[in-house]
């Protein structure tokens, strides 16, 4: 054997100063992602099983009928993509969209702008509706501009992280068919947690991630497809521009045949089967309805504590509170406060909202009234401590 010659900083002695792997157990209240559920962390710390292996074949079928329930639709094509929620985002994009077809995207946040930086990717004729940071669309404005626009697929997002924003869907699915346009629904931050119903409003195509509702570590992204954009898809003039995310090849190790595509990440997949198990065992009800009451209490005990919420009721996420950073008070400082002292994470806002909001997330097995209780607490007796003038209120 030749004698290797190590990279000097790399060399043992310098390795073995290492300690083992350690992460400070932290609260997760900000935009994602949240703690995971106890019995999925147990999941995903079995040992992994081939993917093409009879016993996990028929967990990958369990999980597609658990993602059904928290989906609410019964498509064929329903499976959870590797990757974060921006993988079935990309896919969603890329597999429906090709050069030159129209897409109409609906913005009120930061993540409607990233699906018009995919759609612009992947060379659509991109047309863009605007709302504020903090606003909802109408039914009546949506109804209009896909009625003259005409566009081949109309994209939303259900519950906007970056603003807090929860958008109505009633109707549009119908405007949608009426119009032949696909229905394309983000539900990064509702699947699991609120009021999601793919086949009665009529989405076409939905996605989301396994780190919010689901109760799961990130690196799984849920989606799911009904036959208009099965036909949509088999109609394509050419190739989808992304191997990793075709899902004409997906199809056929989550469709059909189960042959191999990539290796599963099977960890990760057991442990969202877990989640979706937690979910069907509580009844989708009941889930919406412990984030619906959660956020509420939140919203009542900041306001009572002269917090100023951003959105107006009508079209509040309860998965996540955009509260108002008040003017006398350093943001930065007390989210780390609450992160160093007693491990608690809150979000900064995002784009526009940076330094004006902070994000409190309630999200899957994090929506508890303990939780509520507690970060409430702190806001009332520490919030005073990062205060800019010593006299100064809320
Ligand atoms: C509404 C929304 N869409 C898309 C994404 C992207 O998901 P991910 O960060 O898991 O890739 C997020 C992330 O938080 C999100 O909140």
């Amino acid at each position: 054997m030749t004698e290797a010659k190590l990279i000097s900083a790399l060399n043992e002695e310098n390795l073995s100063h290492f300690s083992k792997t350690y992460v400070p157990s932290r609260l997760l209240l900000g935009p994602g992602p949240s703690n995971a559920h106890p019995e999925v962390l147990k999941a995903l710390s079995l040992n992994p099983i081939g993917h093409l292996d009879e016993a996990y074949i028929s967990l990958m079928s369990d999980v597609q009928e658990l993602l059904r329930y928290s989906w609410q639709c019964n498509n064929r094509l329903t499976l959870p993509m590797s990757g974060t929620g921006s993988a079935a985002m990309e896919a969603s994009i890329a597999n429906f969209i090709e050069e030159g077809e129209k897409i109409l995207i609906a913005k009120k946040g930061y993540f409607g702008d990233r699906l018009v930086d995919m759609a612009t990717r992947y060379k659509a004729q991109v047309s863009v509706i605007e709302k504020p940071w903090g606003e909802a669309f109408n039914y009546e404005e949506i109804k209009y501009e896909i009625e003259t626009k005409k566009p081949a697929i109309f994209a939303i997002v259900h519950a906007e992280t970056s603003s807090g924003v929860l958008q109505p869907l009633d109707g549009i699915g119908d405007v949608c068919r009426k119009n032949n346009c696909l229905f394309l629904v983000d539900a990064v931050t509702s699947l699991g947690a609120l009021e999601l119903l793919v086949d009665e409003w009529k989405i076409d195509l939905a996605y989301s991630c396994s780190q919010k509702g689901l109760s799961c570590p990130p690196g799984l992204s849920p989606f799911t497809m009904n036959e208009r954009a099965e036909e949509k898809l088999s109609s394509r003039k050419t190739k989808v521009p992304n191997w990793y995310l075709d899902l004409s090849l997906l199809n056929k190790y989550w469709g059909s045949d189960r042959v191999y595509h990539h290796t599963a990440p099977v960890n990760m997949n057991f442990a969202i089967r877990e989640g979706l198990r937690l979910i069907a065992n509580e009844g989708l009800e009941n889930v919406w309805s412990r984030h619906n009451i959660n956020a509420k209490k939140l919203w009542n005990g900041l306001e009572s504590l002269g917090m100023e919420l951003h959105v107006s009721e009508d079209y509040r996420l309860p998965t996540l509170t955009t509260v108002k950073i008040p003017p006398a008070v350093d943001g930065d400082g007390f989210r780390n406060h609450l992160l160093g002292n007693f491990g608690i994470e809150i979000g900064n806002g995002l784009g526009e909202l940076s330094g004006k909001v902070w994000r409190i997330g309630l999200m899957g097995f994090n929506s508890s009234e303990e939780n509520v209780d507690r970060l409430l607490n702190l806001f009332d007796t520490e919030l005073k401590k990062y205060s800019i003038f010593e006299s100064s209120t809320f």
